[in-house]
């Protein structure tokens, strides 16, 4: 009896002790933005790259734009000192994270309440909430849209998807799907945005006469539900899988696709804001998305991933600085739906492949479409959510989705054209 009670209390002091290591806490975090004059500082702040307590959200290759990266509180003070040390400067541009994100949250969960009837992309909404509405959806335009799951996350949600077609077998297709970061809110809006612009509205349904859509709108769906519980989480990345003996939770789930895995810009630390998994495809949500894209039999033309925030509309390789050889084609659809884009409301996107515009990170789902699914074209679009980072308002769900859609009206044109 007595034995049993110490292995219980050994278990819970694990689990107690595994919750409290691998949060890092938003209090005092801040965001900085910093400007290397030599290659030599440049490397120096790379160095931080992977780092604990160090989430870096862009590392341009070129000196002239800025780092931005947010710094956990407990290492602020020296990396400020380090970086004076070494003759770099920086700006705090969020004073503290959690302050913020503290403010945007009670401002979300005040929104739930003046709606009522619950309606969709009124409110960033919580992922069941999201199935309910694509079933409904199904139901209410069965015609043209289906909904389907690609599997069960790790904490056993389905993940779920929609196929809108006109009917027909073979059809080339556009594949889209977000939410592969938990914390990147607006990118899932955006996808249901979409979704809901081609169910409802029969002006575009031309769109999809000679091409099949498929939409995934919360690839990691214990994530998102995971930000949603409380502010202090709002700003998890990764997936919520545990290990046996692995001190932190979670993947970064766009390190884990197998193309030239862990060979830059991922971490092997399990704690690690960008760690890759123990294998490639170690997460159920990347295996399941892996399992659907090649189940399309090459049907699938073009690949998009929504993330945030960045004004980024990035194509690849994100392993390497070389170019695709099909880069003319990649930047020639993506210039035309930037160019469309931007006529709804003045946003404007940089165009480019990931490691020469953002930074260099392998084992992205990207890389992984194009390189090894045989998909022809691959973009990440770095949803802008301007001064907000990740915590947009939920003002910014229609302007985001309507001028997104835009984009993804020339990418459809584009698999139309594939015959
Ligand atoms: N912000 C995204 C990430 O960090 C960018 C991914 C771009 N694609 C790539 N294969 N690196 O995951
Ligand atoms: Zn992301």
């Amino acid at each position: 009896m007595k034995v049993h009670l110490i292995i219980l209390l050994f278990f819970s002091l694990c689990i107690w002790t595994q919750d409290a290591a691998y949060l890092p806490s938003i209090y005092g975090m801040q965001g900085l933005r910093i400007s290397c004059d030599t290659e030599l500082q440049l490397k120096y702040v790379r160095n931080y790259e992977g780092s604990l307590g160090f989430d870096f959200i862009k590392i341009p290759r070129v000196l002239q734009k800025p780092i931005e990266v947010l710094v956990v509180a407990e290492k602020l003070q020296l990396f400020k000192n380090n970086l004076i040390a070494n003759g770099i400067n920086y700006e705090v541009f969020l004073e503290d994270v959690g302050a913020h994100i503290d403010k945007q949250f009670a401002l979300e969960y005040d929104e739930r309440i003046v709606n009522p009837k619950n309606e969709i992309l009124k409110t960033f909404p919580l992922y069941n909430e999201i199935t309910l509405y694509l079933e409904s959806l199904q139901n209410s335009h069965s015609d043209i849209l289906q909904t389907f799951t690609i599997g069960k996350s790790f904490e056993n949600r389905d993940i779920i998807g929609v196929k809108i077609s006109s009917g027909g077998s073979g059809k080339p297709a556009l594949f889209i799907d977000a939410g592969i970061h938990a914390r990147e809110w607006i990118a899932p809006t955006t996808a249901i945005y979409a979704i809901k612009q081609l169910a409802e509205n029969a002006s575009n349904s031309y769109i999809f006469d000679n091409i099949d859509i498929y939409i995934v709108p919360c690839l990691n769906p214990d994530g998102y539900e995971f930000t949603h519980r409380n502010s202090a989480n709002r700003m998890w990345r990764k997936t919520r899988s545990t290990k046996k003996f692995s001190p932190c939770v979670g993947v970064d789930a766009n390190r884990n696709f197998d193309f030239e895995w862990m060979t830059v810009g991922a971490s092997s630390n399990p704690c690690s804001e960008t760690y890759a998994g123990v294998t490639a495809f170690s997460e159920p949500e990347t295996s399941a998305l892996r399992d659907f894209l090649l189940s399309k039999n090459n049907t699938i033309k073009v690949y998009i991933t929504f993330h945030s925030y960045g004004n980024f509309l990035l194509h690849p390789w994100g392993y390497t600085e070389e170019l695709p050889t099909n880069e003319p084609t990649l930047r020639c659809v993506a210039d035309k739906a930037e160019n469309k884009l931007s006529q709804k409301r003045g946003t404007h996107y940089e165009i480019g492949s990931s490691t020469n515009v953002l930074y260099a990170a392998a084992g992205g789902s990207d890389d992984w479409a194009m390189g090894v699914a045989g998909i022809e074209l691959a973009y990440t679009m770095e949803l802008p959510s301007q001064r907000y980072g990740f915590a947009a308002p939920r003002s910014e769900i229609i302007p985001v989705g309507q001028e997104t859609f835009e984009a993804i009206k020339i990418f459809a044109k584009y698999v139309e054209g594939v015959k």
